[in-house]
């Protein structure tokens, strides 16, 4: 199949659907085309929680499978009965690569490498999810689509290595793929271990907020919707074999951040606490959008404020959601 997709008649298999921007997609894709059939195979590792898809477990049009998408003969019996399949499926957290990378590049390399087999076996479309970490630290300006790839921890190693696979399986084989490229997501459905949902957890329980170094790293931040949306669209109107940036255009530092959540919740900043950088964290990321605003006619609809209070406003409500997991994963930095 190449070219054009109509997704409310589609099979759609999505893969690391029950991870937190996964979790979204499906949903939103099924608000958006009722008719269409989604299969979500995710080995549930850190990252998935089944509660993230509990409301649509018995949905007509809806199966979980438990899979890895590095066993490649599951993988391919997934994919031939499918029309499109959206990567998701990644481990995802640059800390953890630091500390053991081996689990990054088997999924998120060796796993790609799998569903590319599948995908040119079968001639079915692939959307690829990345990240701006490809192209490492900045110290200004934005990254476009032709900027070199420079990445510095084993995570975005891993993602940038995945990129270059689904690109010479395009250029050797003609497969029908596009990358998509996001920089950093917040929403509801984030597991604690990244950023915005570990302060408001933390601050919520009254603890004490940890930040590296000096805060002042920056990130551009997008709501998970504005990201569901754009990787949508990618797929309805983007080029085969081409690769798209997908930004919030809200550049931010850390110690910002920080701030802006304890003032939503009306905590002190006296609960933020310094501490040692990670090694190699970069300074800054950025993407220029101008591709996908011209080709596809996207722009994020939600501003950071807009965003960030229903992003706290979904974790106090949904404090079952998140309790078994912060205490196994954050531990506590009083
Ligand atoms: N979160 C962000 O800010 C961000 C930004 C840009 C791009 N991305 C990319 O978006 C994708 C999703 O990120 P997320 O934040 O939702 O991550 P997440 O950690 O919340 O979810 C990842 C999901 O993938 C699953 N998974 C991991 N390895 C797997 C494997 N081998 N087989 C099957 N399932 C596997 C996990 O079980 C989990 O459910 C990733 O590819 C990530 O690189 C994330």
């Amino acid at each position: 199949m190449k070219g054009r997709i109509q997704l409310e008649e589609s099979k759609i298999l999505v893969t690391g659907g029950l991870g937190f921007i996964g979790s979204n997609f499906i949903l939103n894709l099924f608000d958006k085309f009722p008719g269409c059939s989604i299969t979500n195979v995710d080995a549930e590792f850190t990252g998935s929680n089944k509660q993230n898809l509990a409301q649509i477990k018995s949905k007509k049009g809806y199966r979980y499978v438990k899979g890895n998408i590095s066993d490649t003969t599951k993988i391919k019996k997934l994919v031939q009965t499918c029309d499109v399949v959206f990567n998701f499926a990644a481990e995802s957290h640059v800390d953890r690569s630091i500390d053991e990378p081996k689990p990054f590049f088997d999924s998120n390399i060796m796993g790609t490498y799998s569903i590319l087999e599948a995908i040119r076996k079968f001639d079915k479309k692939l959307i690829h999810i990345s990240t701006d970490e490809v192209f490492g630290s900045l110290k200004s300006g934005s990254a476009t689509e032709k900027d070199v790839f420079n990445p510095s921890s084993p995570y975005a190693a891993s993602k940038a290595s995945a990129e270059l696979l689904v690109n010479s399986y395009f250029v050797t084989y003609g497969i029908d793929s596009i990358i998509t490229r996001c920089t950093n997501n917040y929403g509801p459905r984030q597991f604690p271990e990244k950023l915005i949902p570990k302060v408001i957890l933390l601050a919520s329980q009254n603890n004490k907020i940890p930040i590296y170094g000096t805060g002042k790293n920056i990130r551009d931040w997008i709501y998970v919707l504005d990201h569901c949306d754009a990787i949508l669209k990618a797929c309805q109107y983007g080029k085969n074999g081409n690769s798209y940036n997908i930004a919030g255009h809200n550049e931010i530092d850390n110690i910002t951040i920080i701030k802006s959540i304890l003032k939503i919740m009306g905590k002190p900043t006296d609960m933020i606490k310094y501490v040692k950088d990670r090694p190699g964290h970069d300074f800054r990321y950025s993407l220029k959008t101008t591709k996908i605003e011209k080709e596809i006619g996207w722009k994020p609809k939600y501003t950071f404020e807009e965003g960030l209070r229903t992003t706290v406003r979904w974790y106090i409500n949904n404090r079952l959601w998140w309790q078994n997991i912060a205490k196994k994963n954050m531990g506590r930095t009083k």
